[in-house]
């Protein structure tokens, strides 16, 4: 009873910690953040729920303070097939922190063929992205897309979230197919959650 109590409050403060946390690099960092507050659950959930378990790894890009990490977690991916890229240096230690025996990278997304150990490249079933790409200039956008589909296997998805109910790529030019699989209005601000897949499977 009383162990239970002291988890509880850990949970709770570790809770709070990710808050204010996630509050002041929105603060500092609109750009690379996106949002006042980490996604949330039911969010998490629909993200999680868009991998494809057909034995390659699974990337998260921009885990933040870890809610969708967690949800990917629950959904049954192994530490051993899971990889998360995240460009800010506290949340990078924060996850460290947080979830030990995560594989977590302090990179951008940019980077995933330099920074992949060699037995992912080409062998990636599912990115979920939560970057805030309606922030960032095309070349970025192009960048990380690139980058991502040079690591994935050629059925491979690419989930990303976006806070206005468009895509926030522009699939046509990157020749991608691209899916709506939901509007998660349970979530400050609203989200909408895109799949992408390869247009033409031997393009990239
Ligand atoms: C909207 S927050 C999402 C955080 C968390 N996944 C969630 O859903 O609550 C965006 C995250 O993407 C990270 N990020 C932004 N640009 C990135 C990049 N180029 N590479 C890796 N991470 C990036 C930010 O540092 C931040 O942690």
């Amino acid at each position: 009873m009383i162990k239970n109590k002291k988890k509880d409050s850990i949970t709770k403060n570790s809770s709070l910690l990710s808050r204010w946390l996630y509050i002041k690099k929105f603060i500092n960092s609109f750009t690379t953040m996106g949002s006042v507050t980490p996604s949330s659950k039911r969010a998490c959930k629909i993200l999680a729920n868009q991998i494809k378990s057909n034995g390659g790894y699974i990337l998260e890009l921009g885990p933040g303070s870890g809610t969708v990490t967690k949800a990917i977690l629950d959904s049954g991916v192994s530490y051993e097939k899971f990889i998360a890229v995240e460009i800010d240096e506290h949340f990078y230690h924060f996850m460290k922190n947080k979830f030990p025996k995560l594989n977590i990278i302090h990179a951008s997304a940019t980077d995933l063929q330099k920074i992949l150990p060699k037995d992912a490249i080409g062998n990636v079933s599912t990115i979920i992205s939560t970057i805030p790409m309606l922030n960032l200039k095309e070349d970025l956008i192009k960048e990380i897309i690139d980058a991502s589909f040079s690591v994935m296997k050629k059925d491979g998805n690419f989930v990303q979230i976006c806070y206005k109910h468009t895509s926030p790529i522009n699939s046509k030019k990157f020749g991608l197919k691209q899916y709506k699989c939901a509007t998660v209005l349970w979530n400050i601000p609203p989200m909408t959650v895109f799949e992408y897949q390869k247009e033409n499977k031997e393009s990239y």
